[in-house]
């Protein structure tokens, strides 16, 4: 086994992976890899390449596509090929194809395998779907966080608000009770809790608290005493 370790998180829609994550990142300096991201920036190159309907083509730019995220002052920046697509990769437009983009099974093996050379030989934290699974399973330490569905809302529509969108409490939860639906029912791969998972539910946790609890975790898996050096 290499020395590197690997955090995978995994989860709901709306639980926090991504707040949790960049949150350990930041603390450990750990390489945060927001696998979400992998699949926007594909779909966002087949929307502007208007190829949306032609699988082939969408196959082929996943293959050729190579996809560098560069996590600074808690963004993470995406590249692809070259151009920096941080900014374009969170539209309307991008979130009503990426589930489509991200079921077909060529993409998502093109997306594994970047995936898990990001997991060679660095100190990572991977958040999203299939991390625990199907990406790492072998990760040192796999999470699977979860939370109600009436705080899954409450998180998501927080931060919405908080980014100057002017969405209702009852938007939201439709937003997220439909990601629910598509990450049980997709072919591809429905959203599963590796075996070896350990459950968070942070429903009556706060971030810090999310954060203290894996941080303990990563402790006790590697023998690394973390908490008084940081
Ligand atoms: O985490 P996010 O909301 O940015 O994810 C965007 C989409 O990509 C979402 O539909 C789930 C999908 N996805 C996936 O299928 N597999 C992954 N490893 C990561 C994301």
């Amino acid at each position: 086994m290499s020395e590197n370790v690997v955090i995978a998180i995994d989860g709901p829609a709306g639980a926090g992976k991504s707040t949790v994550a960049k949150g350990l990142a930041q603390l450990l300096n750990y390489v945060y890899v927001d696998t979400g991201a992998m699949y926007r920036a594909i779909t966002f190159i087949v929307l502007r390449n208007n190829v949306e309907d032609e699988i082939d083509e969408i196959i082929k730019i996943a293959n050729q596509a190579d996809i560098k995220l560069r996590f600074e002052n808690g963004v993470t920046r995406v590249f692809v090929n070259g151009e920096e697509v941080t900014e374009n990769i969170r539209t309307p437009e991008v979130n009503g194809k990426v589930s489509d983009v991200s079921k077909i099974p060529e993409v998502r093996e093109q997306m594994v395998k970047i995936q898990r050379k990001l997991g060679q030989n660095t100190n990572i934290i991977a958040e999203g779907r299939d991390t625990t699974t199907v990406v790492f399973p072998d990760a040192t330490i796999k999470v699977y966080l979860t939370a109600s569905l009436d705080e899954r809302v409450k998180r998501r529509h927080k931060e919405l608000v908080e980014k100057g969108m002017n969405l209702t409490f009852e938007e939201v939860k439709e937003n997220i009770m439909q990601r629910d639906r598509i990450d049980s029912s997709r072919e591809a791969s429905p959203l599963i809790k590796a075996d070896d998972a350990v459950e968070v539910d942070s429903t009556n946790m706060t971030i810090p608290d999310e954060i203290y609890k894996i941080l303990e975790m990563i402790e006790k898996a590697t023998g690394r005493k973390l908490k008084q050096s940081l």
